[in-house]
């Protein structure tokens, strides 16, 4: 092990630039000038605009747990646990309130496919110990009563919440100004190495000096500039549409966060009305296709036909840093000082709290937490030597 990998870093009070500000960056760069660090958070463009703002903001470990994703859950299902903690010092230290809603989440069959597809997942969840409901269709209509008449069954996760992704943004940036934390905006920043480590960061002709640079791009992790190739992370954007309609807020057409067979739904405090998401291939387009918001249209119109009497708000493009396995790439690099926190694909609003309390303590105490040692950046690297 590397002294990068078990002292810490620079002190006990590093000086640390972030690359990135979306949650995961405004997060870590939070919880690190909390803790005394002089922090910078460096964005692109506008910090949080990017996947952070697409986001849906769902904390649906549950259901969302899928076969061959068990070590993954676990991460996941450890993030949600921290949630309430995380939600009330993010409230104090803000100011702000983030949205946090605990009605829980239905996911629902509308045709008999569906419900073949309903009992597995039920059960599969069930075997993770993830306490969840059956519902009748009487039943689940009784708890949503705009829910399409035709509704095969359906089954409620208690555990799973959803936060206001858009002010957890607001708030995060809120708060780290008030732990002494810089923001700069549309600064695009590049490593800079020195003697084999980390030097700082680059914004054009300007060195900006640190003891730690941690990587928090999101989907343009891998195209950080000043990045050693070894340490390059394989992160590609994983492009989402979702839109934005608007309910009555005292007459809401939906209650609670809502599966879909062929669309997630998410009802907020303020009458938005969230539909969600593609999943598409198309590198950093940010033109919305007609394809794509049908799609979401009707996967929502079958749940909810009574959503052709709302208005459409907003589309909303997006991208998801997708790593090569679809799992986050969190800690120490090969590189001293070189952190990395990227690859959170669909998960980066429920993954941040353990996201931060990782990468922070690895920061700060020089320990890799046992919950994200199957994460770490050196995994993709092909061993020496080994094959062609
Ligand atoms: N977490 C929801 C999505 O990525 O669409």
């Amino acid at each position: 092990m590397s002294v990068s990998q078990s002292m810490p870093l620079g002190g006990d009070c590093p000086r640390v630039a972030v690359i990135g500000g979306g949650v995961i960056g405004l997060g870590i760069g939070w919880r690190l000038a909390r803790a005394g660090c002089p922090v910078t958070v460096f964005d692109r463009d506008e910090a949080g605009h990017s996947a952070s703002w697409a986001a849906g903001g769902m904390l649906a470990a549950g259901v969302e747990a899928e076969p061959g994703e068990e070590v993954l859950w676990n991460l996941a299902s450890r993030s949600q646990h921290l949630w309430p903690d995380f939600r009330y010092a993010l409230q104090a230290d803000s100011g702000r309130d983030i949205g946090y809603r605990d009605e829980g989440t239905m996911v629902v069959a509308l045709t008999r496919d569906d419900l073949e597809q309903l009992r597995f997942n039920y059960e599969f969840q069930r075997s993770l110990g993830i306490e969840l409901e059956w519902l009748s269709s009487t039943e689940a209509r009784r708890r949503e009563p705009y829910l399409n008449t035709g509704t095969a069954a359906a089954y409620f996760c208690k555990g799973d919440h959803q936060v206001d992704n858009r002010q957890v943004v607001e708030a995060l940036k809120k708060a780290l100004a008030k732990a002494g934390g810089v923001l700069r905006e549309r600064a695009e920043a590049a490593v800079e190495l020195a003697g084999g480590r980390v030097a700082g960061v680059r914004i054009g002709d300007e060195v900006h000096k640190a003891d730690v640079v941690v990587v928090a791009a999101g989907a343009w992790s891998r195209g950080v500039g000043g990045l050693p190739e070894e340490v390059r992370p394989p992160v590609r954007p994983v492009r989402g549409q979702l839109l934005y309609l608007r309910m009555n807020p005292a007459e809401p057409l939906v209650r609670h966060v809502i599966w879909a067979p062929k669309a997630y739904i998410i009802p907020r405090k303020d009458g938005r009305l969230l539909i969600g998401a593609t999943t598409e291939e198309r590198g950093f387009d940010t033109r919305p296709t007609a394809g794509g918001v049908f799609s979401l249209l009707e996967g929502c119109w079958r749940a909810f036909p009574g959503i052709e009497e709302l208005v459409l708000e907003e589309i909303v493009v997006g991208f998801r840093p997708g790593s090569r396995d679809d799992a986050p790439i969190l800690g120490p690099t090969s590189v001293e000082g070189l952190v990395m926190a990227t690859g959170h694909h669909r998960n980066g609003i429920l993954l941040l709290p353990v996201t931060v309390e990782a990468i922070s303590r690895f920061i700060l105490k020089g320990k890799v937490m046992p919950e994200i040692e199957a994460y770490r950046p050196d995994r993709f690297r092909k061993p020496a030597g080994g094959g062609p």
